[in-house]
């Protein structure tokens, strides 16, 4: 373990001098801080170590957690470098006003779609089949629909990965604080408020996060939530629904599995996950080794929650999933970071 932490203290820094790019760092951040990432992996073991090795490991382990230290100094310089460039560059008008497409001949240049909408656009029409329903939900709304209905009280520590934007305002609605919702669950109150069961709806729409931003990570992005509730419904559904949406847009061979997870307000809890499409399984750099990727996640809807609802949960049971589309089409068109979705570069998203 000593080994590996000077193996780090002696080649991180070097690494992140050289890095070029806010990719670059991005990268080292996944390297040392990911799921993965030899500080996780590290950090892991010291479960098992005894505490006089771990108190003289305990400084050099602080200077590689403080690496991230020097990543941000090293982001920050290269932003300054490019702010300089873009000074001195001048503004190639010629390429913004790109050739004009080849079905018009006017010089003017034909818009199309946005890569996430086209990809929505197919997810809907797939539910719709089945007959859900789309329903729209309010992208700012109270922190009792976005957090405290769904099992969420203000201090429960899974608020810490829902971190978002408060909208600073004495306006409350009954006596809760507005905010940008961070996932499309909010939908679940105001759907099972609106409807009487059974029900099926699908949202689609704009979340918030404050997030530490990498190429997996963005503050805004779109979510899409399946709602589900009649009487009778098991896992069993949920794992026939997850085929059937994956196998549509990954195509029939791909292998899903249902992988036990934690949500407040789901019981039990799942994670969807879809066998690697870039590796088939066998473990590649994309799916981090595993065969499999984590594609959203669901689970019958907690009992509370239904109450909450007004749902009474001995009669009904309920499913429920959030997917993140663009991830979804990250993986099927090989798009390595989620930030270009929203970036507006041209030359990313006439490529669809
Ligand atoms: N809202 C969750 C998120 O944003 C995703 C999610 C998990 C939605 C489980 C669900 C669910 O409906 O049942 O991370």
């Amino acid at each position: 373990m000593e080994e590996k932490i000077e193996q780090l203290l002696n080649e991180f820094p070097d690494k992140i001098k050289n890095a070029k790019t806010l990719k670059d760092c991005d990268m080292l951040f996944l390297e040392l801080y990911g799921k993965k990432g030899h500080l996780t992996l590290l950090t892991r073991e010291f479960r098992n170590l005894d505490k006089n090795l771990l108190q003289r490991i305990r400084p050099k382990f602080l200077s590689v957690k403080n690496l991230e230290i020097d990543l941000n100094k090293r982001k920050e310089e290269i932003r300054e470098e490019g702010y300089r460039k873009l000074e001195s560059e001048k503004l190639d008008l010629e390429e913004i006003a790109s050739p004009a497409s080849p079905d018009r001949n006017d010089g003017r240049r034909k818009g199309h779609l946005h890569p996430t909408t086209i990809f929505m656009q197919e997810i809907v029409e797939l539910f719709k089949k089945l007959g859900f329903q789309q329903y729209d939900a309010p992208q700012i709304d109270t922190d009792y629909n976005n957090f405290e209905v769904l099992n969420i009280p203000p201090e429960h520590p899974a608020r810490d990965l829902w971190d978002t934007l408060y909208i600073n305002s004495k306006f409350e609605i009954r006596n809760s604080k507005l905010l940008l919702r961070t996932h499309t669950s909010n939908s679940q109150i105001h759907i099972m408020r609106e409807f009487k069961p059974p029900i099926r709806m699908m949202v689609l729409g704009r979340c918030f996060r404050y997030e530490n931003l990498d190429p997996r990570h963005e503050h805004t992005f779109d979510q899409f939530e399946l709602v589900y509730i009649d009487k009778g419904l098991s896992m069993a559904n949920l794992q026939f629904l997850s085929e059937y949406f994956l196998k549509h847009m990954f195509g029939q061979e791909i292998k899903v599995r249902l992988q036990p997870g934690y949500y407040p307000f789901t019981e039990p809890s799942a994670k969807i996950l879809g066998e690697c499409i870039f590796c088939k399984g066998s473990g590649c750099k994309i799916c981090g080794g595993v065969g499999w990727l984590e594609l959203a996640g669901a689970g019958m809807i907690h009992p509370k929650v239904l109450e909450n609802g007004g749902v009474d949960p001995n009669i009904y049971s309920g499913i429920a999933w959030g997917v993140g589309p663009a991830r979804m089409a990250m993986l099927k068109w090989g798009i390595e970071d989620i930030r270009e979705f929203l970036k507006g570069d041209l030359k990313f998203l006439q490529k669809f």
